[in-house]
């Protein structure tokens, strides 16, 4: 008797007596036999339970399992081209662990009654899936950064005293008295490490509270956020451009089953290698005009702009130098243009949009004072990245990506909320 076996094993294992225990994705009684269809985290498998093979407590215990029940199981494993996987276990024995209560979880269940249950929704292959390739992508992300290109993986603050990306975004909190914010990125402190590490990455949850209900807008989300001394704004785009190509080819390598399964043709992503195309933002706005958009130079992208210019792209589109006035304060000046920033987007194919934005930071102090000063922000709670400044400063970039965002478009998702276990956004924060 082969022990333990996850469902994925069994295949391997035509012949042979094995124990699995997992739990109840269907179930099924027709006469003198029940079909249990087991799942555990490797995959599902066909049980087959016959009331003359099994002692009578165990074909009780059979009969009596619900949706979501726990159990054990002991059988043959059978080749079958009617179960799916073309496998079936045709069980000696089957018991019990917890029977518990029927699930609540049936077919065609309205999206917001699955947010409610999400606890339990996770269960399903389709959740399941997805959380498996999220995985799998974080894990491509960080081999980037730390094996290939030797960064140091860092710890920021969550709660801050000072906003990054301006002040309408921000939660506040009651900090002993005193005014506190969630981080809406961690870039300030990643800025703080490159004189100690060089290059850093921080991967951490950035809070952002977002009053619209969107398709790829979260309040909670994972931030992924590279930082690097003597970068410029080209090899900061470059960097951008070898991590998201070395994520896509490695799940089409590694795991093209799972991206099918997520409804993603690995086909489709293949095609995400590096170079990809560049394109000014004054171009990006004619680019939308010319496409039936309506735009204006210094007007940012909405969702529908992003989805007009990316249409025809296989690969991301980055769009560059985008003016001075719709950007963060941090972000260093065009020599060659005043009005513009060396800042970069990077847009995903077929309408998913920003995943990434990133830019070459000032870091001359007096330019960085003029600059918040023409943003009213309030010098006494930036001393600290001032500082940065005034003891041997160097020139830097770095990006921000959001994980969420990439893990919509790889796997192709319709929302963004699916692509984390539990989605915060305007509406929810349950459970
Ligand atoms: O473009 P953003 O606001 O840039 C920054 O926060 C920089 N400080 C990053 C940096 O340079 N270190 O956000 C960066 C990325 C976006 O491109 C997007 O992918 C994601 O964060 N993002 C969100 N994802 C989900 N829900 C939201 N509400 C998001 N807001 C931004
Ligand atoms: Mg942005």
């Amino acid at each position: 008797m082969i022990t333990n076996v996850g469902t994925i094993l069994v295949q391997k294992l035509e012949g042979k007596d094995v124990a699995l225990r997992g739990w109840v994705h269907r179930h099924r009684v027709s006469g003198n036999m029940v079909f249990v269809v087991m799942r555990d985290p490797s995959g599902i498998i066909q049980i087959a339970v016959k009331k003359d093979k099994v002692p009578e407590k165990d074909w009780k215990d059979a009969n009596d399992a619900y949706v979501e029940s726990s159990f054990t199981v002991t059988g043959r494993v059978k080749k079958d081209d009617r179960a799916p996987g073309g496998y079936e276990i045709e069980a000696s024995g089957f018991s019990l662990i917890s029977r518990g209560e029927p699930f609540p979880i049936a077919k065609d269940l309205s999206e917001e009654f699955l947010l409610d249950i999400r606890h339990l929704w996770v269960r399903s292959q389709k959740m399941t899936n997805i959380m498996k390739a999220r995985h799998h992508m974080v894990n491509y992300l960080r081999e980037f950064l730390d094996e290939k290109e030797g960064f140091y993986e860092i710890a920021p603050p969550i709660i801050t005293r000072s906003g990054c990306e301006g002040g309408s975004t921000l939660f506040e909190m009651d900090y002993f008295g005193e005014k506190a914010y969630l981080t809406q990125s961690s870039q300030m402190y990643a800025e703080v490490f490159i004189f100690a590490l060089g290059k850093v990455y921080v991967f951490a949850p950035s809070f952002r509270a977002e009053k619209s209900r969107t398709i790829r807008h979260l309040a909670e989300y994972w931030h992924l956020e590279p930082e690097m001394a003597f970068y410029d704004y080209h090899m900061n785009m470059e960097l951008q451009e070898a991590m998201i190509t070395h994520v896509a080819q490695s799940m089409v390598k590694e795991h093209p089953e799972l991206l099918k399964a997520c409804g993603r043709d690995p086909l489709d992503l293949e095609k995400v290698k590096g170079p990809f195309p560049r394109m000014e933002y004054k171009d990006a706005v004619e680019k939308v005009n010319e496409l039936g958009g309506k735009m204006e130079w210094g007007q940012d992208f909405g969702a529908d702009e992003e989805a007009l210019i990316t249409k025809e792209h296989h690969k991301p589109l980055f769009v560059n130098k985008f003016p001075k006035a719709i950007k963060a304060f941090y972000m260093k000046e065009d020599p060659q243009n005043p009005e513009l920033v060396l800042n970069n987007d990077l847009l995903a194919p077929q309408g998913h949009g920003e995943i990434i934005g990133g830019s070459e930071r000032i870091w001359h102090y007096d330019e960085l004072i003029a600059r918040m000063k023409e943003q009213n922000l309030d010098m006494k709670d930036y001393q600290w990245y001032l500082d940065l400044r005034r003891y041997g400063s160097v020139p830097h970039s770095g990006f921000g990506m959001g994980v969420e965002r990439v893990v919509k478009w790889m796997l192709n998702l319709d929302h963004i909320r699916d692509a984390i276990p539990f989605p915060r956004t305007i509406n929810r924060c349950y459970p």
